[in-house]
């Protein structure tokens, strides 16, 4: 009895420590490794952007000539940010995207299999979502997302090898003509410019500021562009008074939402956690924003309530 206590509580504490040494590995690196951001997807015709003109090409070349530097990650990408701080480069978090490979062991089960199949559709169908998403960003709301470059297909033609450091400062060599990645302009977070500009005494910096988000806002909305991510805060960012969307993964085209009673419901809900965050570090801000806001809705904004899961999130219709 006693040498079966010996052995669980060994094997307790082996389990707890792989579990430590795991979690301390993520801490640590982030979950990067080169194998998570490359892919071996082959051309596809519906990834194709417009070409770059010659003085466009020149601009890359001279901005991915830089090192770049672990900036940060979300669900969806990997961020890496330019030696002299204007940009960031994301790479695919494609182990989010792919299915787990120990299934394909049990594939022979039929109810596995199934199982199997699900998911690889499901995965499949994000990975198209996802770089939809980042084609509408780069085809259609360049001022409004910053981006400078998505490269959605392998190529041949920007014979370019670039140096990332990673979380733990250890260097990579990327072949960018074999990755997927996009570039954009480096941001401050909405709220830390907001933060700012009231701390340098710059009130008219950040009602401003307030004015070009709802501007950028509503003209995507009149145009049939929705965000499905309502995380304003989190994925807003500015450079001075003109904000942009950092995180680009999830736009999508539905002209359902150019109609202004679907907007205004949506407007309303996107901004209502922003609202809270002001009233509670900046009151006057909030009041300015109220205003504003009011003026688009109308009345009916007393009404409204704000619809913060998108349970119905829009479909894509690229
Ligand atoms: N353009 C940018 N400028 C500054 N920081 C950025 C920029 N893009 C991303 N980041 C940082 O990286 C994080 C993850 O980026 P994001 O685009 O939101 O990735 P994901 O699509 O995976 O959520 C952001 O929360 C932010 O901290
Ligand atoms: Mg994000």
């Amino acid at each position: 009895m006693k040498k079966y206590l010996k052995f669980f509580f060994l094997f307790s504490l082996f389990i707890i420590c792989a579990y430590g040494a795991g979690r301390l590995y993520y801490a640590l690196t982030g979950g990067f490794t080169l194998g998570n951001i490359s892919s071996n997807l082959s051309y596809n015709e519906k990834w194709v952007t417009p070409p770059l003109s010659l003085s466009e090409k020149e601009d890359l070349h001279q901005i991915l000539s830089q090192k770049f530097r672990y900036l940060g990650k979300g669900c969806q990408s990997y961020v890496f940010a330019s030696e002299d701080g204007l940009y960031v480069l994301k790479f695919i978090k494609y182990q989010r995207f792919r299915p787990q490979a120990w299934l394909d062991y049990f594939a022979s089960i039929p109810f596995v299999n199934r199982y199997r199949l699900a998911k690889i559709e499901k995965k499949h169908n994000k990975l198209n979502m996802l770089f939809t998403s980042w084609k509408i960003a780069y085809e259609h709301l360049k001022p409004e997302t910053g981006l400078v470059y998505v490269h959605l297909n392998k190529s041949h033609d920007l014979k370019k090898s670039l140096t990332i450091y990673d979380k733990l400062g250890f260097a990579h060599q990327l072949n960018m003509d074999e990755m997927e990645f996009l570039l954009q302009k480096r941001a401050t977070m909405l709220c830390s410019t907001i933060n700012n500009f009231v701390t340098n005494n710059q009130m008219d910096e950040a009602k401003k500021l307030i004015d070009n988000l709802l501007k950028m806002i509503l003209s995507e909305y009149q145009r049939g562009y929705a965000d499905n991510d309502h995380a304003l805060m989190q994925n807003t960012g500015a450079i001075g008074t003109v904000p942009f969307h950092i995180d680009v993964g999830q736009f999508v085209v539905n002209l359902n939402i150019s109609d202004p009673t679907v907007y205004k419901q949506e407007l309303f809900s996107k901004t209502f956690k922003f609202r809270l965050w002001l009233a509670k570090h900046h009151p006057e801000l909030k009041t300015y924003l109220d205003k504003h806001l009011l003026e688009i809705i109308g009345p009916e904004m007393h009404q409204l309530i704000p619809r913060l899961k998108n349970p119905h999130a829009w479909s894509v219709e690229a």
